[in-house]
């Protein structure tokens, strides 16, 4: 059995993916920038102020702001964001995902959140999983964003796991590299993702079974 699963929260836990999507095609939209959904890919798993540097320079504007201005604008984005947080009930928790966590606990297998976001803690906390995970690393005390490997690395430390005895869930590409270069093994959601270990159509499939088959697979 791995010693701990180890979980990216936007995309995978509940679907605030499309939440970011929609604060910063809003506040792109305010300084003249269009953003589809297939460019929001690109920013799934990246730091709020990393993924405005992105939204500017995909509109050819990254001189035209300055620090505070970016500030300014980030900051916007975030009480957009932050309101559109209200929605969030513990029915928003993607599908078979609470399952998935009673049955690692029952398991004995420790769960863990790896999330870049600041707002990780209200989140949780609006789906009613605060108490569901062992240990959640703290975003605001990383150095480096994903494909970093340090946020996986974090949480390993704080669960006192070995990455290779782990396997950590991401539905960014960005993610994916980052649990990759942890040493664990890599679980990815949805279509299109590269390089991950296995790789699953949505969180209903992310069942303990298909997780325990894929577990002994690797070890042989
Ligand atoms: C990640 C999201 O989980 O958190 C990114 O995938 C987001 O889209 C990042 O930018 C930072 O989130 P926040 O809530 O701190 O702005
Ligand atoms: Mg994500």
């Amino acid at each position: 059995k791995p010693q701990a699963v180890i979980f990216d929260l936007d995309g995978v836990i509940t679907d605030t993916a499309h939440l970011h999507f929609v604060a910063w095609r809003n506040v792109a939209a305010e300084v003249g920038i269009m953003i589809d959904e297939k460019f929001n890919a690109e920013l799934k798993g990246i730091s709020r102020m990393a993924s405005l540097e992105r939204i500017l320079r995909h509109g050819g504007k990254d001189a035209a702001f300055d620090l505070s201005a970016r500030e300014a604008l980030a900051g916007r984005k975030n009480a957009l964001y932050v309101d559109s947080l209200s929605q969030l009930t513990p029915q928003s928790v993607l599908p078979g995902m609470t399952s998935l966590l009673h049955t690692l606990k029952a398991q004995g297998i420790k769960t863990g959140l790896a999330s870049v976001s600041l707002n990780a803690p209200a989140i949780l906390t609006a789906l009613g999983l605060q108490s569901h995970f062992d240990f959640c690393a703290d975003a605001s005390r990383l150095k480096r964003s994903k494909p970093d490997p340090e946020i996986f690395l974090a949480a390993c430390e704080g669960l006192k796991v070995d990455p290779a005895r782990c396997i950590g869930i991401e539905d960014a590409q960005a993610g994916i590299e980052a649990i990759n270069a942890s040493g664990m093994l890599s679980v990815g959601i949805g279509v299109g993702l590269k390089h991950a270990d296995l790789l699953l159509d949505s969180t209903e499939e992310l069942t303990w079974p298909r997780l325990e088959a894929f577990w002994n697979q690797q070890q042989r």
